[in-house]
């Protein structure tokens, strides 16, 4: 079987905001305890936080982490989470069953930002609160010094205002699980009154309103067009969110999920421009794909302590997926539509980032290690920043349970203009057979040579990487690929993941 792409120079989608390859942290499960702050941990720097932990994220170059939810967002009291800590309160999180110490909070999130070299980018509560607590928030977190919230936060121990940008108008309003659920028009409005609010306090802010928490919403995509009528010129992105699951154990369809993604952001695009037009105007409002991985291995699990049968527990194991092999071509074709869709996913968070649904996984007391998604992700953030090239692919195609014709390759490709490369991500979802893949190269000029060659395949796909077999599904340097008049050619193995780089110097 073959597949011909044409990638040309001057033929792209956009300019790829950095921020896709953001990441999101909640206060749940182990992600925060015994994820990236664990004190007693032999490699614990002096505020707690795991040495380990804060490399393997670092290597990731992640420009924002969202923080602290999520659902938990919803019913939490940002106050719990500042002052000194002998102080703060253990309180009951409705969200996820549990409790937590508080013994991490924004202060503390904020300096393992700064070591990790990324920022945060926070969420409100707009469940059980509202706009008044949502103004001292800000306040608090952005206020100059001389005022009540300023000074508390300098007493506490930090003068200099925080300075965070990035505001999420709650989290998955339309969802009935929501602590604080609303209907469209009820959120609509408070999600404007609170946009109209924070913009009094600094017009330069970006906020993110709540669009659907999946495609599959009955209220979807009328919550979207209704929420944005009430915001519109007071936000600049709409959040969607969607998890990726393997339940029928069957991966044709389940490596077809992400046309379903695709589908999903179009429609998006496509209701913020009839609001645009609605409104006659000429604000751009892009997409913040919010919360996104595969979610579905730890659902049994983790039942009896979501229906409340083990009391209270403090970071218990939630959400604790172990990624297999074939999750990496899944998140593969993910991160491959969020490039191809740069034109209006401005920001996208893996969800999460360490043990909960993560591509890094931690034992209290002992290892972290990267879990078999980390590669398509670190692969991505290192290397997918530039411009977006809109490829024309000529490839065979097959009927899955969510769109017909899925190409068996699915490929971007990112020119980066500044180095001097184009990267191609490329994911064959064939079950048995090679592509011989051809990308022709057009306006680039000549000298193009590859320069690295990435290769992800394993003979199961429910190979896992564990504690004691960290590397069991991993990258290899791949071999065959050759540049011969203009065209690049590489063997794609059945059920892989490739990424090829070539220099235009
Ligand atoms: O990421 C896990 C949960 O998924 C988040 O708390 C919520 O926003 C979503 O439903």
């Amino acid at each position: 079987m073959k597949a011909s792409v044409t990638a040309h120079k001057d033929y792209t989608v956009a300019k790829i905001d950095d921020r896709v390859y953001s990441a999101f942290l909640e206060h749940l499960g182990r992600a925060i305890y015994t994820g990236i702050y664990e004190p007693d941990h032999p490699t614990a720097d002096a505020n707690g936080m795991r040495g380990d932990v804060a490399q393997l994220v670092r290597d990731l170059n992640i420009p924002y982490v969202r923080y602290p939810g999520g659902n938990f967002v919803s019913a939490y009291n940002w106050e719990d989470g500042v002052g000194p800590r002998a102080q703060r309160p253990t309180r009951l999180d409705l969200a996820w069953h549990t409790s937590d110490s508080n013994a991490v909070g924004v202060h503390e999130f904020s300096d393992w930002c700064d070591t990790v070299n990324t920022k945060m980018m926070l969420a409100i509560n707009l469940g059980s609160r509202g706009l008044d607590d949502a103004r001292n928030f800000v306040e608090y977190v952005n206020g100059p010094t001389g005022s009540k919230w300023g000074d508390l936060r300098k007493k506490n121990g930090r003068a200099a205002p925080f300075d965070v940008n990035l505001w999420c108008l709650g989290n998955e309003m339309d969802g009935p699980w929501q602590i604080g659920h609303k209907t469209a028009d009820e959120y609509g409005r408070l999600a404007n009154e609170v946009a109209k609010t924070l913009r009094a306090f600094d017009k330069g802010l970006e906020l993110i309103v709540c669009g659907s928490s999946h495609s599959d919403m009955k209220t979807y995509p009328e919550w979207e067009r209704i929420v944005l009528e009430h915001t519109y010129e007071n936000v600049d992105h709409i959040s969607l969110h969607m998890y990726f699951a393997n339940r029928a154990k069957n991966t044709a369809n389940y490596l077809a999920l992400n046309a379903k993604l695709d589908r999903y952001i179009s429609t998006v695009e496509s209701t913020i421009n009839v609001v645009k037009g609605n409104k006659r105007s000429r604000r751009e409002v892009g997409i913040s794909f919010d919360e996104w991985n595969v979610w579905y291995h730890s659902n049994a699990q983790d039942r009896a302590i979501l229906e409340g049968n083990e009391g209270w527990p403090h970071a218990p194991r939630l959400l604790e997926d172990v990624y297999n092999f074939e999750d990496v071509l899944q998140v593969g074709c993910i991160l491959n539509t969020f490039i191809r869709k740069s034109n209006v996913v401005r920001i996208a968070c893996i969800a999460q980032l360490v043990n909960v649904i993560a591509p890094i996984m931690t034992d209290p007391a002992g290892a972290a290690w990267r879990q078999t998604i980390y590669y398509p992700y670190y692969f991505a953030s290192i290397f997918g920043r530039g411009t977006a090239l809109n490829l024309a692919v000529k490839c065979p195609g097959y009927d899955a349970d969510v769109a017909d014709n899925v190409p068996y390759v699915d490929i971007a490709g990112v020119h980066d203009d500044d180095g001097g490369t184009v990267s191609f991500f490329i994911v064959n979802r064939h079950l048995t057979d090679s592509i011989d893949a051809e990308v022709s190269l057009q306006g680039f000029g000549a000298g193009a040579r590859i320069i690295d060659h990435q290769v992800m395949t394993h003979s199961m796909l429910e190979a896992v990487n564990t504690a004691t077999d960290q590397t069991n599904v991993a990258p290899k340097k791949g071999s065959g690929a050759v540049i011969e008049d203009g065209l690049v050619k590489a063997k794609l193995p059945p059920l892989s993941y490739q990424m090829i780089r070539v220099s235009l110097a």
